[in-house]
Parts: C-alpha cells; sequence; structure tokens
C-alpha cells in the first residue's frame, strides 16, 4: 500500500508522544486537504522523522487514527503479530466463556476495529470507512486462528447503515446461546445491539451470579435482553424484575433469559418516568441502574448526571436494608471520576460501602477514552 507523507505540528507531537491514538481535525494543516479517506499516512515531526503511521478519515472529527508509533511502516507480519498479542490476553476468559472480544479497537492497538467472538462465529465491527480494508484483513487473520466457521461483518449503530450485517465467511446462524460461566447467554447478531449482547457487561455478570440472593427480590432497570436479571436468578433470585423501554428485548429475555418465567415481571416503560411511579411498598434486595449513554457531546454531560441521580434518589426508599445498589454508566464522556463523585454525591451518606466492578481482559483500557463504561456497587 503507498504510504504518503504528512508533517504534523509540534503539538500533535507532545499528543503521540503520550501514546494517544487520536489526531483531529482541528490539529491538522491545510496540508492534509489532499488526502482521501483511508488513506495510510507517515507522520513526520519538524526534523523529518517519522514518529507514527496513521488512517485518514475525511469526515470525521478524529482526522487520523494512529495504527503504528515508531518509525518502520507496519507490514502484514506486523500486523499479525499483533493480533496474536492480543489473543494471548484473552486466554483466562476463553476458559470462563465463549463469547469474548477478541479485538477492542484503539484499546488493543487497532483504532476503531472490534472484533467479537461466539463460540465458532466471529463478528467484525469498523468504526469508519478508512479502516474497513484492514477490518476485512483482520477478520480473515482471526478466523484462521480461532478456527471460526462464521465470520459477519456489522456497522455499528454509528454508521450509516446501522445495524447491517454482511456475511464474510459462513452462513449466518438465526441465534446462537453462549455459555458464560453458570449462565447460557443468547445472541442475535442481526438485531441484538452492539455485535449482540452486551459483552463487556461480563464481570458484573459474574459478580451477581456469586453472591447469595436466595429468595431476594430484583429491579433491573434498563434491563435490555435481561442478562443481569438472569445472573440474579442463578444466584438464587426469587423476584425479578425486568423493565425497559424496548418491548422487544423485554420479549427476548423472557423466551431466552429466565429460568423459571414465574418468577419475572417485564415492564415496558420509559424508566425516568416510570420511577416516580413506583409504590413505596414495592422494595427490593438489589437495585440495578444501567441507562444509555445519553451524552454523545461534553455538553450533555450535566444533564445526564443529574438524570442519573434523579433516578438513584427516587429508588433510595425502595431499597430494603442490608440491600445494595448497582449503578452503571457506559460512556466516556462521562469521565470515571465525574461519574463516581456523582453518584458517591446521591448515594454515600445512605450507602456507605462502595466497590468497582473493573473491565474484563478482553475490554483493557489502552486510552482516556476507553475507559467508558464504570460500574459501581453501593451497599451498607
Ligand atoms: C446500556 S443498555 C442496558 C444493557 C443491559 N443492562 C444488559 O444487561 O444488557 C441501555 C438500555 O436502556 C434502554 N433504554 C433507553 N432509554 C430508556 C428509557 N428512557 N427507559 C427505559 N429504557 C430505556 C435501551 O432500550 C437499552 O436496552
Amino acid at each position: 500500500m503507498k504510504i504518503r507523507r504528512y508533517q504534523i505540528k509540534k503539538e500533535v507531537e507532545n499528543i503521540l508522544k503520550q501514546g494517544h491514538p487520536w489526531i483531529f481535525k482541528s490539529h491538522l494543516s491545510s496540508a492534509a486537504d489532499i488526502f482521501k479517506t483511508g488513506d495510510l499516512l507517515s507522520l513526520v515531526n519538524a526534523a523529518n522523522e517519522i514518529v507514527a503511521y496513521g488512517y485518514f478519515e475525511r469526515d470525521s472529527l478524529i482526522a487520523i487514527r494512529v495504527i503504528k508509533f515508531g518509525k518502520t511502516a507496519p507490514d502484514a507480519i506486523w500486523f499479525k503479530n499483533k493480533l496474536l498479542k492480543s489473543l494471548s490476553k484473552r486466554e483466562n476468559i476463553k476458559q470462563y466463556t465463549e463469547g469474548f472480544r477478541a479485538l477492542h479497537g484503539e484499546n488493543d492497538g487497532f483504532p476503531g476495529i472490534v472484533f467479537d467472538v461466539y463460540k465458532k462465529m466471529g463478528v467484525l465491527q469498523t468504526y469508519v470507512p478508512s479502516v474497513d480494508p484492514l477490518g476485512r484483513y483482520i477478520a480473515s487473520v482471526l478466523r484462521h486462528e480461532l478456527n471460526l466457521d462464521t465470520v459477519l461483518w456489522k456497522e455499528p449503530s454509528r454508521r450509516k447503515k446501522a445495524g447491517k450485517t454482511r456475511i464474510l465467511y459462513g452462513k449466518e446462524p438465526k441465534l446462537i446461546i453462549v455459555r458464560e460461566g453458570k449462565l447460557k447467554v443468547a445472541v442475535d447478531v442481526s438485531e441484538g445491539q452492539k455485535s449482540g449482547t452486551f459483552l463487556d457487561l461480563r464481570g458484573l455478570r459474574k459478580f451477581l451470579s456469586l453472591q447469595n440472593l436466595k429468595g431476594k427480590k430484583v429491579l433491573n432497570l434498563f434491563s435490555y435482553t435481561g442478562t443481569l436479571g438472569l445472573a440474579a436468578e442463578v444466584a438464587g433470585a426469587s423476584e425479578i424484575w425486568n423493565v425497559d423501554i424496548a418491548q422487544g428485548a423485554l420479549k427476548f429475555s423472557e423466551t431466552h433469559h429466565s429460568l423459571d418465567k414465574k418468577k419475572y415481571r417485564y415492564i415496558s416503560a420509559d424508566v425516568f418516568k416510570w420511577v416516580d411511579s413506583l409504590p413505596p411498598h414495592e422494595r427490593f434486595d438489589v437495585l440495578i441502574v444501567d441507562p444509555p449513554s445519553m451524552a454523545s457531546e461534553t455538553k450533555q454531560v450535566p444533564v445526564a448526571l443529574k438524570a442519573y441521580n434523579r433516578i438513584y434518589k427516587r429508588l433510595l426508599p425502595h431499597l430494603k436494608p442490608g440491600g445494595m445498589m448497582i449503578v452503571c454508566c457506559c460512556t466516556s464522556r462521562i469521565s470515571r471520576k465525574q461519574f463516581t463523585d456523582n453518584a458517591k454525591k446521591a448515594l454515600i451518606s445512605s450507602l456507605p460501602k462502595m466497590k468497582s466492578i473493573q473491565p474484563e481482559d478482553d475490554h483493557p483500557v489502552g486510552f482516556p477514552e476507553g475507559d467508558y463504561l464504570k460500574m459501581l456497587i453501593f451497599s451498607k
């Protein structure tokens, strides 16, 4: 592939020195006007030394995604070795589950490229067009390395044809059931969010499934397909309420993520309003609040935090003595500190113990924006 040279500004060199993989459009000079989406650039400093290589993206605020730091250009062998390194970090996870993230974008050094594995099926997601060709190459390497019989290419929600799935190899199964510890998680790649399910919540499912929840009552807000409810049921919970605005997701929960349907209530509602109508006598041992991100831009952060906080405060009177409240946040726009401080402000005086569930090995955090998922557990 032809590599084109581009001289970066001093301030950009400083950003790259810190290992950050993004160069924003606002940091480019007019010399970059000649590049096309997908061009591989060698990034040189004022002394004309190559400091990194990156893919150019014309229609994105992130104009260059760095694929390799240092002087030498990336080639097929370098890419393969890097992939194998990422895979080696997943060996422990594979003992626990048949569903894992083999590649986690920038955090594994592959900007904009995510590859999830469900048994013998791989799901590629490329977040911007400039990395589509590299994504396809990676999919072919991973198919071979992981002995996959099916590879799908799914458009992430933020791309034009959101959710569209293409078959790269094999045949698309309608539904796939993966073992995850004591759980069986159903994945529908075409219809499901992300690559089919929220693999990143595994740590929380594990935590819940290992609690003693015998006879306990659980309120699972923003439940989606109810995998957290299932984890609570596996831990012994006797009553679980799954609440989500998406009726299809609730139906999916009922069909696939319940061992004993009699234990469940499925409520299709806007949680932000529904919490106001919860009768005072309804009290729970476990409260789970895993809202949508609500902040794709920094200016939306205060509103999102306020809305989260309002839910926590509404819920507190519904927590039984000795119970726990689990609160999550899935956007990197809200930093870990902001989220933690905000949740503490609302909860710590009633629930002084706080524990954080860290992302698992298949969701490494390689740069500040990679720290998107926060999961906190408050109790007495
Ligand atoms: C981060 S996902 C939750 C994932 C879920 N906890 C799981 O275990 O897979 C956010 C969910 O919030 C739901 N949602 C978004 N806005 C909502 C609202 N106003 N009221 C209720 N649910 C909402 C979406 O349908 C989605 O299922």
